[in-house]
């Protein structure tokens, strides 16, 4: 494959009225034209971090300054531990104290954390203002950007405060990734990976023949990556856009991920590290429960481990290393009524939710761990 193949593509979120685009290619993030059907307004606000801003701020402002009379810049503390309501006080410090009105569109310029804080400050200011994603990271670009989760963490659960609410476009620059640390990359794996078990076994397979490639960063085959996984994310968020059922597969490995994650205390283990051991514990469950074949797990975790992630969740607690594990599991936002219920494999390409014994979940977290 080369990256000469590559071409910009486009996948659309069906929402009725707030349906957008996801433009996916390499050098958007400064093509002025990319931005030219948003709202008109006179004040853009770029949301950013302290790593981002120095590589791409200015390139996206020079982009803008096409199309907002003033384009201002706020540079937020780098990492998943500053996903807090400090961080989300400091954009609404900017729009406030430059006297940002109802029509200022905000741009996330960053990964999943700001993408997710700026969304949420978005929501929230003068009670909903336009915003638009523009993803710089692998895991960013195949999800977190797409479908209108937004939200900050709480020392005792993650994303546990936010809101849906729906960008006017997501700007996926490929050329972007070429900066990101390969532990970054990685975790952005995880997220694409999500995707064959829960949805397409083809594209489970391309992934087992494409994992080199991506991992070199072939742009062909990321854009093939990303592409697919925003069509996939695309097709669920369009029949289920609030998680009333159907949208929950997306969080196949995120119950374990996430006990992982705010139990190391955040920004220990990447989000996506946390969903790379969280799938192999989900798969090993799904067998247990008789869902899918020993193969089916093997094959799951060959490609975790070719994408660069840990197979293996951390001891927690050494006392209770399960018990912490369930305690921490209780605080999904998938939860009901103290019941943990899991995106577990019911058939390779097909996902289901549901509870399982804590014996059973037990014996995972032990042979997991
Ligand atoms: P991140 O935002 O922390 O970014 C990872 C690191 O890469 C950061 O240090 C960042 O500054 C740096 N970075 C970003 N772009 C770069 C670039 N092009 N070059 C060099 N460095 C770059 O982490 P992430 O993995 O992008 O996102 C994880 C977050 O996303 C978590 O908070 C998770 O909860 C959230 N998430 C949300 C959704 C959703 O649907 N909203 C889905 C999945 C994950
Ligand atoms: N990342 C899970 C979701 O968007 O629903």
């Amino acid at each position: 494959m080369s990256s000469s193949t590559y071409a910009k593509q486009s996948v659309k979120i069906e929402l009725g009225d707030r349906s957008y685009i996801i433009e996916i290619g390499a050098g958007l993030l400064d093509e002025g034209a990319v931005y030219a059907k948003l709202p008109r307004a006179a004040i853009a606000l770029i949301v950013t971090n302290t790593t981002v801003a120095p590589l791409y701020a200015e390139r996206l402002k020079t982009a803008l300054a096409r199309h907002y009379r003033q384009v201002l810049q706020v540079e937020l503390a780098d990492g998943e531990v500053h996903k807090n309501w400090q961080s989300l006080n400091q954009i609404f410090d900017a729009l406030l104290g430059h006297g940002c009105d109802r029509k200022t569109v905000l741009f996330a310029l960053g990964g999943g954390v700001v993408g997710d804080m700026t969304g949420f400050a978005a929501a929230c200011y003068m009670r909903g203002v336009p915003f638009v994603q523009v993803p710089t990271t692998l895991l960013a670009q195949v999800d977190s950007s797409v479908g209108g989760k937004t939200a900050i963490n709480h020392p005792l659960g993650k994303n546990m405060i936010g809101a849906f609410y729906q960008p006017q476009l997501v700007v996926c620059d490929l050329a972007a990734l070429d900066t990101l640390p390969q532990r970054e990359l990685s975790a952005g794996l995880a997220e694409v990976i999500k995707y064959g078990p829960i949805a397409d076994m083809a594209f489970m397979e391309w992934l087992e023949s494409s994992m080199d490639a991506l991992l070199a960063r072939d742009r062909t085959a990321l854009a093939q990556a990303v592409r697919r996984s925003c069509e996939i994310k695309a097709w669920v968020v369009g029949q289920d856009e609030r998680e009333s059922g159907l949208r929950a597969i997306l969080n196949f490995g995120h119950t374990f991920g996430h006990a992982i994650e705010a139990g190391m205390g955040y920004g220990t283990w990447l989000h996506g590290e946390g969903v790379g051991a969280g799938m192999v514990m989900a798969a090993e469950l799904s067998q247990r429960l008789g869902l899918v074949d020993a193969v089916f797990v093997a094959r799951l975790r060959i490609l975790v481990q070719r994408a660069g992630l840990p197979l293996r969740g951390p001891v927690l607690d050494a006392a209770d290393n399960a018990g912490r594990y369930l305690e921490l599991m209780r605080v999904d936002k998938k939860s009901e009524a103290g019941e943990i219920r899991f995106v577990v494999i019911d058939g390779p390409g097909r996902a289901a939710v549901r509870a399982a014994p804590d014996e059973l979940v037990r014996e995972v977290i032990d042979s997991c761990c």
